[in-house]
Order: C-alpha cells, then structure tokens, then sequence
C-alpha cells in the first residue's frame, strides 16, 4: 500500500470509530470511502458491531458493501444517523467539493439526510478556497446537455464535458458531468444559488455547511476539523 493509501485508510478508521451498533449508515464513493466501507464490513463479522444497515452513495459502493457483508437498503425519508465520504477539497470552514468519483448526486442526497457528515481524507485535499485545486462537477440532463452547457459557460466559462473514453462519462442517474474551473473570489454560495437555477442542472459538486467533521491524515498524524 502507498503511503497516501495509509492516510486515506487511517482517515477512514477514525471515522468508522464513531459508528454504533443499529445505527443506519450513509456509504460514501472513491477510494478513500472504500476503506471505510471495507471497515463496517470487517467490524460487522467480527461483531464489533451489529445490526449497521448501509445506504449507498454509488452503485459501485453498493456492491463493495453487499461484498463485505453490509446489509444495503435504499434512500429513504428517515434520517441517516452518520454518513462517511471523501472529498476532492476541503475548505477552513469545511466547505467541499464533491463528484471527481462521478457520485456528487446521490452523495448530496444522501449526506444531507445525515445528522452527522463526517469527511475523511488525505491532506492533499485541504484548500484555502474552494475551486483552488480542483474543477467543480456539475451533473446535468443528457436531453439538451450542449444548451445546458452554452448557460454554464456564462456562469463559469472554463469548463468541459467529461469523456470516458471517446464517449461523455454517464453517472449513475444516467446524466453527464460537466467540470468547470471556479474563477477566484467567486462566492460559493452565489455560485451554488446561480448554478441550481440553471436550467438543466441537477446538481452540483459544491457541499456547503453540510459535513460536521473531517479527519484529515498527513504523515505527522490525522488531524480532526470541526
Ligand atoms: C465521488 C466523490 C469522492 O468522495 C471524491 O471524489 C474523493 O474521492 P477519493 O477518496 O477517491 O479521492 O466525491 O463522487
């Protein structure tokens, strides 16, 4: 395992310590929420825990669960008591960027329902602003996707449709994903309002005021951010 794998597995483990026995628990996607996913798993047959019952961010973190033994329903009205998800930025005040992995709509879905988010990571993904390092996922309609994509361009014109391959990248709502650069001294909450109202934007990548913690690891130890 590379030392930045440790990191991601030590930020998962410090999270999944919060988990209790009966609680329902939001999976996040990516390779960092992998290892937390394979740690509920472990926890579960070894009866560190028991009756933890999944909701699955991706179909791929679906899968992972069902393999490692956590029993997975679908997204319902009742209340998450954790959620555990990586990030690809994560701002002082905890403000991320979400959806690199393609996930963003079903993690925003998920997370929200959550009475704690909880984020793990490596610390290549703090930032000073959001949009520093990364581009901001858009998810948007595939009926129409280049005229969405001519009004995203207004709001933030640096921006390209993800490929996979010689093909648009299909998430797993059956949409594209539209990556765009935030330009500096953008205002994320504006830019969340502007791109919410944009037509033909499900969702974006920007998860504001939602995550109640992180742990962040670094070679010097994990550090907790409220
Ligand atoms: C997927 C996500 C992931 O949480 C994010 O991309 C981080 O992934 P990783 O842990 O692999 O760096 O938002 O939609």
């Amino acid at each position: 395992m590379s030392d930045l794998e440790a990191l991601k597995k030590e930020a998962a483990l410090r999270a999944v310590a919060l988990v209790e026995s009966g609680m329902r628990v939001g999976l996040g996607t990516g390779s960092t929420a992998k290892y937390a996913i394979e740690e509920l798993g472990r926890k579960l047959s070894s009866g560190e825990l028991s009756g933890i019952v999944g909701v699955a961010t991706s179909e791929a973190s679906d899968a992972l669960a069902r393999q490692v033994g956590i029993p997975v329903e679908p997204l319902d009205p009742r209340p998450l008591d954790i959620a555990i998800d990586g990030a690809d930025e994560i701002a002082p005040n905890l403000d991320l960027i979400k959806g690199l992995g393609g996930a963003l709509l079903r993690e925003k879905l998920t997370e929200v329902q959550a009475r704690r988010f909880v984020v793990i990571a490596d610390h290549t993904k703090l930032v000073e602003r959001i949009g520093e390092k990364s581009a901001l996922p858009i998810e948007i309609a595939r009926f129409g996707f280049l005229s969405t994509i001519e009004r995203l361009r207004e709001v933030l014109p640096a921006g390209r449709l993800r490929q996979n391959g010689a093909q648009p990248y299909v998430t797993d709502n059956g949409n594209y994903i539209f990556d765009a650069q935030i330009p500096a001294g953008q205002d994320s909450d504006a830019l969340e309002r502007t791109l919410k109202g944009t037509l033909g934007v499900v969702d974006t990548g920007l998860f504001l005021g939602m995550a109640e913690r992180a742990f962040v690891a670094a070679p010097d130890g994990v550090t907790e951010l409220t």
